[in-house]
């Protein structure tokens, strides 16, 4: 029988913590929802001391998302751990994950403690969380560059005082596949104790080498591996769950094993993730990236055509991608738009955020010929993930050259009043940007901006992604339109009123969509 692996999503953890990526609670609950129709095993929701944000979110999870287990991460101290359970203790099956270095390099120049210390902490915390929490999973942080003789003593001690999980992290992805599996085998080998604890695994990707060693651990007897969507995560990211899963699935008759993830509903994952996070997807990404099934070369197109399997190795539905031959444009009634909704994953979504997306839809398709899959998702994301729009577009005017100084006028709507003011700018969105800004009173730092086209031709919609900066924290906006500038400005909005919405957020009053 096929051995099972465990995925532990840490999109919501080590995810969050990538350069510039700031979720709200709204969206980490919307994002924990997917992960549970993906079917992962573990959720880690977030680090409740870190932050009073981190800390609701994690609750909230634990309070919402039934089915997976549901981790907090704790260093090994009693208010770290404290601060877990109490956003822990409402989840069905709740777990505190703890964590010390135990790499000389770490206890000597980051913890100043001897190794003696280190041990000693290490057991009277897992005992400690172990008091409060029937599930304990112990990570000896740095674990592949700390000496092997000094992690087998730690790891024998912490299963001895209540760890359930043994989380080996190669958290600088330092580590190759061959040294990693080498590594998993001789903690197997070496670890009296250790058939009483699943071993797991937690890879960067400094070396692009995070997915091979997490696949190289499997081989060796890890049964748990931790990873995030899209490969998020610190610095060069965590190991891509979609990747691993793929692998293991296409290459079952090499892995021996199997996963309980809902391959089709990847691609959905994916792209709210990226919605969300305001992280883009490289186009030559493995599985989700928009190139992944895309076949260029007529020899290759001739293959396909004849015989599929001569250039795909998986199939697009495979990981919940769908080609619909019916398109959707003006003529196409509302009933057409619900039906594409429910193929395209979107079945629960309330009438109101339907009739809304509808409204959208048709305004869009009076501006284009036909209104693609890509466009009705990017649409209905937007619509259905919706914070209230404190203010509000209403109408803008650029004047703008390549020998003149831009001039944009906006006009906002805000309760029952409308702000209105001009700017000039360094070209047009610049000007935008800053008539807004005048227009509210507020002074933001514009941290990034992306703009992409979503599908393909001259009518194509806009997409822009951008973050802000206010008191050391970022905010992240999108805005979509056939017009660059309304998405510009639609963004910087859609940015400045999730900062309000934060701000003054009631948690009891989360109305998660689906
Ligand atoms: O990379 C790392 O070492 C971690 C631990 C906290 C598990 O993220
Ligand atoms: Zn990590």
């Amino acid at each position: 029988m096929d051995k099972k692996i465990y995925i532990f999503d840490t999109t919501l953890r080590d995810g969050e913590q990538t350069p510039g990526v700031s979720l709200n609670l709204q969206e980490k609950l919307e994002i924990a929802k997917q992960l549970e129709k993906l079917g992962v095993d573990v959720i880690e929701a977030g680090f409740p001391l870190a932050s009073k944000g981190d800390f609701e979110a994690v609750k909230a999870i634990a309070k919402n998302v039934k089915g997976p287990v549901i981790v907090g991460l704790a260093r090994t101290s009693k208010k770290d751990i404290d601060r877990a359970w109490e956003a822990l203790k409402y989840a069905e099956k709740p777990r505190i994950h703890t964590f010390i270095a135990t790499s000389d390099l770490h206890m000597e120049h980051k913890l100043k403690m001897e190794p003696d210390e280190v041990l000693n902490t290490a057991v009277e915390m897992v005992k400690y969380a172990k008091s409060l929490c029937p599930s304990v999973e112990f990570s000896p942080e740095d674990g592949t560059r700390t000496r092997p003789e000094f992690l087998y003593k730690v790891l024998e001690a912490v299963i001895d005082a209540g760890a359930d999980i043994l989380n080996i992290p190669d958290t600088v992805g330092y580590s190759t596949p061959n040294e990693y599996g080498a590594f998993i085998k001789g903690i197997k080998q070496n670890v009296p104790n250790i058939e009483k604890a699943i071993i797991s695994v937690h890879c960067h990707n400094d070396l692009g080498l995070a997915v091979a060693n997490s696949l190289a651990a499997i081989e060796n007897g890890a049964t748990q591996v931790e990873c995030a969507i899209n490969g998020l995560g610190e610095r060069a990211g965590n190991a891509a769950l979609e990747e691993i899963v793929m692998a293991i699935k296409t290459r079952s008759d090499n892995f021996n094993c199997y996963t309980d993830i809902v391959t089709e509903q990847i691609s959905k994952t994916s792209n709210l993730v990226s919605h969300m996070t305001g992280v883009e997807i490289q186009h030559n990404k493995a599985i989700v990236g928009a190139n992944a099934f895309a076949h260029e070369s007529g020899i290759h197109q001739h293959g396909v055509l004849n015989c599929r399997e001569t250039y795909e190795i998986m199939t697009p539905e495979s990981v919940g991608l769908k080609k619909n031959s019916i398109v959707l444009g003006k003529h196409s009634g509302r009933h057409a738009f619900e039906e594409r909704l429910k193929e395209l994953g979107y079945a629960n979504l309330s009438m109101d955020k339907i009739n809304e997306a509808f409204i959208k839809f048709k305004d869009l398709a009076d501006k284009k010929k036909s209104v693609s899959d890509e466009d009705i998702e990017a649409l209905v994301i937007q619509e259905a993930f919706q914070i209230p729009e404190l203010f509000k577009l209403e109408y803008f005017q650029i004047s703008s050259g390549n020998s003149t100084l831009a001039t944009s006028t906006v006009k906002l709507g805000f309760e029952d009043k409308k702000l209105e003011e001009a700017s000039l700018g360094d070209g047009p969105v610049d000007a935008t940007f800053k008539a807004i800004e005048k227009a509210i009173g507020i002074d933001v730092i514009l941290k990034n901006y992306f703009l992409k086209a979503i599908g393909s031709g001259k009518d194509a919609l806009g997409e822009v992604t951008l973050k802000i900066e206010k008191d050391n924290r970022i905010y992240s906006g999108k805005g979509i339109s056939t017009d660059v500038i309304e998405s510009s400005a639609k963004a910087f909005i859609n940015a400045i009123n999730k900062m309000h919405y934060e701000m003054n957020y009631d948690t009891n009053e989360l109305n998660p969509v689906q």
